[in-house]
């Protein structure tokens, strides 16, 4: 389990996430939905010990407290970031960027397994695996990005706006893919303005406004809250 409580985050005197809490089981994919400035990048960086959390502030893995540990740390104790704007290293090939994400000791041993299981996933990677990836699609660059996060052997994956700037067709063949990773037992958080996708997929929601959590229920209830069509309104709903 993964545990979140009474998570804040400011930058000088503004307040970008105000006492966020909120729990994601194994096998489980939980959906933030927020607008630009919503807070959702804070929130993820915090989690993954990017940026300092406000003294009170809990994250949880299986029991043990991560809060406040740096972020190679996070990740070695089972939480992946695959932040926004993807962060793949251009001039490396598809191989090499997938294999940066199996550095942590947990990783290591099952590096070539865990490989295959990205190609078995994402068979685009395996066609391209030499391939540089500055020369592929923002799509494919996505896949990069979540199978480098998978590399790590992640108990949780959280993802910063994975839909961003991707082809309305191109981001379900990526959200079915994290359905398959979601099966694989991993649990999943995702931060999104792509509403209709997101909990399409997801099991449950939160929405979060002005650094708030001001809404919560599962998918379906979500896609007919009167909250949620009104902070998107205009949007994608
Ligand atoms: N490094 C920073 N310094 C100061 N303010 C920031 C910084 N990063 C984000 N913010 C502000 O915090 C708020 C939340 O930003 P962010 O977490 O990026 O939201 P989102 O990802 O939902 O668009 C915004 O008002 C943003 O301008
Ligand atoms: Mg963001």
């Amino acid at each position: 389990m993964l545990e979140l409580e009474n998570m804040t985050v400011r930058y000088g005197k503004h307040l970008a996430v105000d006492s966020v809490g909120f729990s994601v089981a194994p096998g489980e994919i939980v959906v933030v939905l927020g607008a630009n400035g919503a807070g959702k990048s804070s929130l993820l960086k915090a989690m993954a010990g990017m940026v300092p959390p406000e003294a009170g502030a809990v994250l949880r893995l299986h029991g043990r407290e991560l809060t406040g540990l740096p972020a190679h740390e996070v990740t070695n104790a089972g939480i992946a970031l695959v932040p926004e704007g993807r962060g793949v290293i251009g001039r490396m090939t598809v191989e090499e960027n997938l294999r940066l994400g199996a550095t942590p000791a947990r990783a290591r041993d099952a590096e070539e397994e865990t490989l295959a299981q990205v190609f078995d996933i994402f068979p685009r990677l395996a066609e391209r695996r030499g391939q540089w990836v500055h020369t592929m699609s923002g799509g494919e660059q996505q896949m990069v990005a979540v199978g480098r996060a998978m590399m790590s052997k992640p108990d949780f994956l959280l993802l910063d706006e994975p839909s961003l700037g991707l082809a309305p067709i191109v981001v379900g063949d990526l959200f079915r893919a994290l359905a398959r990773v979601r099966d694989t037992g991993v649990g999943l958080l995702i931060v999104e303005q792509n509403v209709r996708i997101s909990l399409r997929h997801a099991d449950r929601g939160y929405l979060l406004e002005a650094g708030r959590l001001t809404g919560a229920g599962t998918a379906d209830e979500l896609m007919t809250d009167d909250a949620v069509r009104h902070a998107f309104l205009g949007g994608d709903m």
